[in-house]
């Protein structure tokens, strides 16, 4: 299984783009020129970031078949080894966590959440140049060729976000000529010493180039009329390409033997090649805007965003429960994946991950609140937060079963019907509802056959 010939591993010239933020996905469909030139997505992390590498495509979804992720610390010098999560107690202390494992108590209670043992992503917390290596992630009994997800991950600098440059392709041509040109010159001619060594010593040739990013979405919502835009990302880096041999290298030149490219800002390379390095570092990367066509779709531009960006006050979803005593619910906080952080809250406290301060409220690993055996004191403002958005707000009532049948009970249903129909637009699909006494709990049609006097009360709720 751990056949990869990682002489073959060379390189390409893609970003992993797609991705969001500090996720990492590959793309399926890549401008592949030759083979060896489509082995791996480069990615570039800064110091302390959280990285997220998934195991299948971007906006796919993992097949859950088993899977192991194995890295190569040092290319072209090790082979590779199996990753091996950090195994504390405490998830929060864990720098690298593979999600492959279900721990059995765990698994009995999501027998119904499929969904959430199913992603096999590799996550850092707090990325230190020794996570720096060539990842992938392979399946335990097949061995599918067309499958590569391989991250070449590489530690930059962080860059100033101030100083990216932006404009059309015109703009493009002079940012070429202020940053790319002298630079490339020096590359090409200087005498330097470190540049001699680069050209004559390791045969190699260093060479700026912008490496895009796939265009944006059109950007067509509250632009004028043929002023639509769309953009895309060049990010600096250095094309290496090799003309000669020579059979004696150091150690700390064989990356730079075994990669295709390196970002401008890499540590790596500012280590090994200061002055070159002290060159690119301050290159700043270049957005590119053309005009476009296309029609406003406010979800597929993210104008909705607000709520993404954590602006917005309220919570996004809102739900209420009505629960007999001694029910049980479940509930995944809508748009989280096992890559977010979920912060479930109850009467203003965090409910910690594993914490079994309440036997009757329990939040898993995977961040699903399980309410067990529900009594009157559990009623209450259930909220959670992904990544510090403010997402959902989960109101549950909890109401003795002697009372369940009752007029006032199926008011009270009138009255909630009547709160729910104003949050009308409340989201279903991330909620997981498990109702272990289902035959104690009455629906809508259950309650009207059984009181039809009240009809007209409730109607409008069916
Ligand atoms: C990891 O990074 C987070 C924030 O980036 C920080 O709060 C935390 O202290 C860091 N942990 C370690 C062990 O360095
Ligand atoms: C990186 O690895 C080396 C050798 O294993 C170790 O001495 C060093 O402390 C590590 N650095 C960090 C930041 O973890
Ligand atoms: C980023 O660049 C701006 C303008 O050049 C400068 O004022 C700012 O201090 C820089 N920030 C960092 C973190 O270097
Ligand atoms: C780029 O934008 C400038 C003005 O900002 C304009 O004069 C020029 O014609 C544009 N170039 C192209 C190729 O659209
Ligand atoms: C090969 O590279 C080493 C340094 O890595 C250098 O000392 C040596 O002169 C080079 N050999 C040739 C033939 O260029
Ligand atoms: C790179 O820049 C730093 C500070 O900007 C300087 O101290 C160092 O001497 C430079 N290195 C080379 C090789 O030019
Ligand atoms: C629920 O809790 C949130 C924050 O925890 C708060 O903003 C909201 O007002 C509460 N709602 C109710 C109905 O108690």
């Amino acid at each position: 299984m751990l056949t990869i010939s990682i002489a073959l591993i060379f390189s390409t010239l893609l970003i992993g783009t797609c991705s969001q933020g500090n996720k990492k996905c590959r793309e399926r469909i890549r401008p592949v020129t030759t083979n060896d030139g489509d082995l791996y997505e480069l990615i570039d992390a800064t110091l302390d970031q959280k990285l997220v590498l998934e195991c299948h495509y971007c906006g796919e979804k993992d097949d859950s078949r088993p899977r192991n992720w194995y890295k190569v610390n040092k290319m072209g010098l090790n082979e590779p080894h199996e990753v091996q999560p950090d195994m504390e107690n405490n998830p929060e202390l864990n720098r690298i966590q593979c999600i492959v494992l279900l721990s059995a108590h765990i698994a009995a209670l999501a027998r119904n959440l499929a969904e959430v043992n199913t992603e096999h992503s590799l996550i850092i917390n707090n990325f230190t140049e020794n996570d720096t290596g060539l990842y992938y992630c392979l399946g335990l009994e097949q061995q599918d060729e067309s499958e590569k997800y391989n991250y070449l991950v590489d530690l930059v600098y962080e860059i100033n976000q101030t100083e990216i440059e932006s404009g059309n392709i015109s703009a493009w041509m002079r940012y070429f000529y202020d940053y790319f040109e002298p630079a490339n010159e020096l590359l090409r001619l200087s005498n330097g010493k470190e540049y001699v060594h680069v050209r004559e010593e390791l045969k190699l040739r260093f060479e700026l180039v912008s490496q895009w990013e796939p265009w944006g979405t059109c950007e067509v919502c509250g632009h004028a009329k043929g002023e639509a835009v769309r953009k895309k990302r060049g990010h600096c880096y250095i094309k290496i390409t090799q003309n000669g041999k020579n059979t004696s290298y150091a150690e700390e030149d064989v990356y730079f033997l075994k990669v295709k490219a390196v970002s401008c800002r890499s540590v790596r390379l500012s280590r090994v090649f200061p002055g070159i390095g002290n060159l690119t570092k301050v290159i700043p990367d270049f957005i590119q805007h053309e005009s476009c066509e296309g029609i406003c779709n406010p979800d597929a531009e993210g104008v909705n965003r607000g709520w993404k960006m954590g602006k917005s006050k309220a919570f996004k979803y809102r739900k209420t429960f009505v629960l007999p005593v001694e029910s049980h619910l479940t509930l995944v906080c809508p748009e989280s994946t096992l890559d977010n952080e979920v912060t479930w809250k109850y009467r203003g406290k965090a409910l910690h991950a594993g914490a079994a301060t309440n036997p009757n409220v329990l939040v898993d690993t995977f961040n699903t609140l399980y309410l067990v055996d529900i009594t009157e004191e559990q009623a209450g403002n259930y909220t959670c937060k992904v990544d510090d958005i403010k997402m959902q707000q989960v109101v549950v009532f909890v109401v003795p079963k002697s009372r369940l049948l009752t007029r006032e009970f199926v008011r009270h249903l009138v009255y909630l019907g009547f709160i729910l129909s104003l949050t009308g637009t409340c989201y279903c699909a991330g909620l997981i509802v498990t109702w272990n006494r289902r035959k104690t709990f009455k629906n809508f049609e259950e309650l009207i056959d059984e009181h039809p006097e009240d009809r007209g009360e409730y109607e409008h709720l069916l």
